[in-house]
């Protein structure tokens, strides 16, 4: 699968991928003018009004964790999105810091259990081992060896089967609400149609799973089975989690996994560290090349918070920045993970940073319930790769601005 090109259509939901040129312009912007752009404001005005616009760029490593921090001063402003989706009771990533929002963190931490990062591990080294072997040497890592680990923890941990015929519709219905949250915050009615097919797709696919279980009950190693068994919540509020982490899950792990293994294969030195990894069969390291690798290159360049009264922001520092009520504050971890005012030589690979420069599941509040769950399936994603030799086949296809196809060639045989 090379061209992201094309439409998915079911249901009535259509979605148009870019042509080449869009994509290019796409991906000139994302992948290179925006870091430019950002790095210089950091050096310059590392808290910028972005002329003629209510946004305001944050791109200093300080910064961006102030703001991350002060959740009250900065709410995210997702819940407008979350509300034309029809998407009820709310998504832990469109709350605000109130009662509520600690009632639904338990009831979803509840929902999960120490020895299921055992069983994710166990679905991702089957599926990462069995496409490449069955892959003989050639392999698409994103379409190929990526999404179908996604989707196998999806379909066998949280208990939500993707029928085959729904499979590139809903993958791409995933992309697709994942953008209308968190990319532009500028809705139209056409983004607010399509989004409203997309997630009316993914609702259809987690609905007919939690009915599917009610007949016939699932395993208490799966989500569903063990929120029906356990009697944790209402098939209301579990329809909303399993959006929540299907949503955090399918397009941010193929932005990361795809984002992570092109600098792997690109870049010298985390190539060497990660033979080193896989020689070794050294898994903190695989996950610590994983972490550098996405330092480097971030799945996304910012995220969004308002301001609903006016505030400051550089508190406590020798200079302070006026920020009038009802911005838009676009932070930007991306640009802050190469900060130099806190990250000795941004540019060089050394996966043997302190941990407190990573921000790749966000900081503080908000800060990734499904951490540990990425982290355990992307060790074994890549220790199977590694352990290969891959070498990349060109350069990687994007779909906006997601990874869509990179090919990569490597040792056939059993490595595991
Ligand atoms: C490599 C994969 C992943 C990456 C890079 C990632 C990244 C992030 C980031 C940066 C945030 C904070 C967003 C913000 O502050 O605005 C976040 C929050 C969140 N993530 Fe992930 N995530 C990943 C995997 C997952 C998985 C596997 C799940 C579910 C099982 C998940 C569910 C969530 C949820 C529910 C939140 C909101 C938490 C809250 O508001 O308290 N994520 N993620």
């Amino acid at each position: 699968m090379k061209a992201s090109k094309g439409t998915s259509t079911l249901h009535g939901y259509v979605i148009e991928r870019p042509g080449l040129i869009a994509q290019f312009f796409i991906t000139l912007l994302v992948r290179h003018l925006i870091p430019a752009v950002f790095g210089l404001l950091r050096r310059i005005a590392p808290v910028f009004r972005f002329p003629f616009t209510n946004t305001v760029i944050v791109t200093s490593f300080d910064h961006v964790q102030e703001v991350s921090s002060r959740q009250n001063d900065f709410p995210v402003p997702y819940q407008k999105q979350v509300d034309l989706l029809g998407w009820k009771p709310s998504f832990l990533l469109a709350m605000k810091d109130t009662p509520d929002y600690w009632k639904t963190l338990e009831q979803v931490k509840k929902m999960w259990a120490d020895d299921d990062l055992v069983f994710v591990r166990q679905i991702a080294k089957e599926v990462s081992e069995e496409a490449l072997n069955r892959s003989g040497g050639k392999i698409d890592a994103i379409q190929q060896l990526m999404v179908p680990v996604t989707e196998a923890v999806i379909e066998r941990y949280y208990g939500v089967p993707i029928p085959a015929e729904k499979r590139a519709a809903f993958f791409d219905a995933t992309m697709h609400v994942a953008g209308f949250l968190f990319g532009s915050q500028n809705l139209t009615d056409k983004s607010i149609a399509t989004a409203q097919g997309a997630a009316k797709l993914v609702f259809s696919v987690i609905d007919d799973a939690i009915s599917a279980a009610r007949q016939k009950p699932l395993p208490e190693n799966t989500v569903i089975g063990r929120c029906h068994a356990q009697d944790i919540t209402d098939d209301q509020h579990l329809r909303s989690y399993l959006m929540g982490m299907i949503m955090g899950y399918l397009p941010t792990n193929t932005l990361a996994n795809g984002h992570a293994l092109d600098i792997i294969l690109n870049n010298q030195d985390a190539y060497k560290y990660g033979q080193t990894a896989a020689t070794e069969t050294n898994y903190d390291l695989v996950l610590k090349v994983v972490h550098e690798a996405l330092r480097i290159s971030y799945i996304l360049p910012g995220l969004w918070r308002t301001t609903p009264q006016e505030t400051e922001l550089g508190i406590g520092s020798a200079k302070t920045y006026k920020v009038e009520k009802g911005r838009m504050i676009y932070i930007s971890a991306m640009a802050a993970m190469m900060d130099k005012r806190r990250i000795k030589s941004p540019n060089t690979f050394d996966p043997y940073r302190s941990r407190d420069v990573y921000m790749i599941y966000g900081y503080q509040f908000h800060y990734c319930v499904g951490a540990a769950i990425a982290d355990v399936m992307m060790q074994e994603i890549f220790m199977a790769v590694l352990k290969r030799q891959p070498k990349a086949n060109g350069k990687m296809v994007f779909n906006g601005n997601f990874p869509w196809s990179l090919e990569v060639s490597y040792a056939p045989g059993d490595a595991s």
